[in-house]
């Protein structure tokens, strides 16, 4: 809940649209799906929408047509539309960083102008794409080979957030497009294992390190780039073997160079691009270099297909928009704290953790753009894991725990690769749940089941729990694409009914400034002055303990 002790704003509360919401959430909260199904038997033919190659099934969420009527003039109400133009065409909508937000601009087809404080910026996204398309040739082809004169067979990406999250979500979303003569490995953590483990097994001489950072002064990335070098001119044994086997993902050239890497081999973007938004800029290099441009190509054709979706189809049949205003009914109406991500595709399998960062660095906010204390819930918690795994894992509680849990269902309906029935059960599994979470099992139908009277209770089914199913033909580069841009889009519209800014991430700071002040306190020969609280100090002492 938001803080009772801050002043209420006037935000989306004071919205005709809201008030409305607000009336029919009293009745709605004790309707059952089920009978939302016997009162309008044929919604689950109606309320499902197709857009940018992807489907979405809607008839489990907890609304009547009147409702998501009222949801879209919400949205509406709040300004989306103008929003969403204001985006769209470079306008400042970052407030609080005073920053244009422009990842739609990373996907224009080559030729559309796209003019911000006198610059194209479409230009500007070609001109690095043609740069990444020839640099990710010449590694693929052999063309560009290691210092010694050997051939890259591996690829490090050095980055944390959105330098990471997205190129490790897409790496194992297209695999099957992937050159199999390229490992391609991730290093986020600053602990050192995770360095030694993506090293320990490779020839320096055979690896290209990409170090992804936005800022270039991410503590994180910075001190694994430096491990890394270090590794790297320690197994060839030539400093000058850096500019062979390290390029940077950046907009900090200063930064760059600094670090020792030559600005001609730094791949840019820029400050309209937020980090959790940027896996279709320069920070997808390592994802260009596995699939090619060609591949590459066409997974911003996805993205730009729901771009144009999301601006131009009507409201009340606009996937990102539907989905928006569902969470947000979900969120603010029914009290959902959480929402579950299920992708029924092993290759999706790091697309939840991907889409954490997306949603709650974005809508996990308790102030408005303009800072005023929100007196309404934000953003809400996402996680996920794949079907069938989390069946045999949490699904308990989402099917009879005390927490209402709507919950995303993503399914791919052609298999990578034909084997069996493997396809056919995943999905049916994909099926079998919406059905249970929205329907469950009533005593009665246990007994008509012959189920022992003392088991009934705890075999009981609640159901009533909302989902929506997505559905694409195939994962490929274009599904993908337009699968990321549906979820940007939908955090998009809840921030503009929340009135918040998305692409800021201030609450990120603190943390990182206590913690180089900790370090320091950690590493000091002689112990300085804590002033922290005893908690904190007793733990610095331990640690210093242990590391004496
Ligand atoms: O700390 C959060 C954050 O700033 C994210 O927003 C960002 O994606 C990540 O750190 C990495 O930042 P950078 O790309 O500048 O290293």
């Amino acid at each position: 809940m938001a803080s009772s002790l801050v002043t209420p704003t006037d935000g989306p509360r004071r919205l005709r649209s809201w008030q409305a919401l607000a009336t029919a959430a009293q009745s709605a909260r004790e309707v059952h799906l089920r009978e939302l199904f016997a009162a309008d038997p044929d919604r689950g033919l109606r309320l499902r929408v197709t857009g940018g190659g992807l489907e979405l099934d809607y008839a489990k969420q907890r609304v009547t047509d009147a409702i998501v009527a009222d949801l879209v003039a919400l949205s509406e109400e709040a300004g989306l539309p103008e929003r969403r133009d204001a985006m769209f065409t470079g306008a400042r909508i970052n407030t609080s960083e005073q920053r244009s937000v422009l990842h739609v601009a990373l996907r224009m087809p080559r030729g559309r102008a796209l003019i911000v404080d006198g610059v194209d910026v479409v230009g500007q996204v070609h001109g690095v794409l043609d740069r990444m398309g020839r640099f990710a040739n010449a590694v693929r082809s052999g063309a560009h080979r290691g210092y010694t004169g050997k051939t890259i067979r591996n690829v490090i990406n050095i980055g944390i957030g959105g330098s990471d999250l997205g190129p490790v979500m897409v790496d194992g979303a297209l695999s099957a497009f992937r050159n199999p003569d390229l490992r391609l490995r991730f290093v986020s953590n600053v602990d050192a294992d995770a360095i030694l483990d993506a090293t320990r097994d490779l020839d320096p001489a055979e690896t290209l390190i990409i170090v992804s950072s936005k800022t270039f002064t991410t503590r994180e990335t910075m001190t694994n780039a430096h491990t890394a070098r270090s590794w790297l001119v320690a197994g060839i044994g030539d400093e000058a073997a850096v500019a062979h086997h390290v390029v940077a993902v950046s907009t900090n050239a200063d930064g760059v160079r600094a670090f020792g890497i030559d600005p001609d081999n730094m791949f840019g973007f820029w400050d309209w691009v937020g980090g959790r938004y940027s896996l279709d800029s320069a920070i997808g290099l390592s994802t260009m270099i596995a699939i090619g441009p060609d591949r590459f190509a066409e997974l911003l054709g996805g993205f730009h297909s729901m771009d144009d979706h999301f601006r131009a189809a009507p409201a009340a049949v606009n996937l990102p928009v539907l989905m928006g205003v569902l969470a947000v009914w979900n969120r603010n109406f029914l009290g959902a704290g959480t929402t579950a991500v299920l992708p029924y595709s092993q290759h999706l399998h790091r697309f939840p953790a991907y889409l954490q960062q997306l949603t709650m660095e974005s809508n996990g906010k308790h102030v408005t753009a303009s800072g005023q204390p929100v007196d309404y819930d934000t953003g809400a918690i996402y996680w996920g894991e794949p079907g069938t795994n989390g069946q045999h894992s949490f699904y308990q509680l989402l099917h009879q725990g005390t927490t209402l849990v709507p919950a995303d269902l993503i399914g791919i309906l052609q298999p990578t690769e034909p084997v069996g029935d493997h396809q056919d059960f995943l999905l049916a599994n994909l099926v079998a749940q919406a059905e249970a979470l929205a329907f469950g099992r009533t005593a009665q139908e246990l007994r008509d089941e012959g189920v022992d009277e003392a088991l009934v209770a705890h075999k009981l089914m609640p159901g009533n729990r909302p989902t929506s199913v997505i559905f694409a033909e195939r994962l490929t580069p274009a599904t993908l694409g337009a699968l990321v841009a549906l979820y940007e889009h939908s955090v998009f519209v809840q921030s503009v009914i929340w009135g918040i800014d998305a692409f800021d991430q201030w609450g990120v700071e603190l943390g990182k400034k206590l913690a180089t002040a900790i370090a320091d306190e950690i590493t000091r020969p002689v112990e300085p002055d804590l002033g922290h609280d005893s908690s904190t100090n007793a733990l610095i002492r331990r640690i210093r303990q242990a590391r004496a």
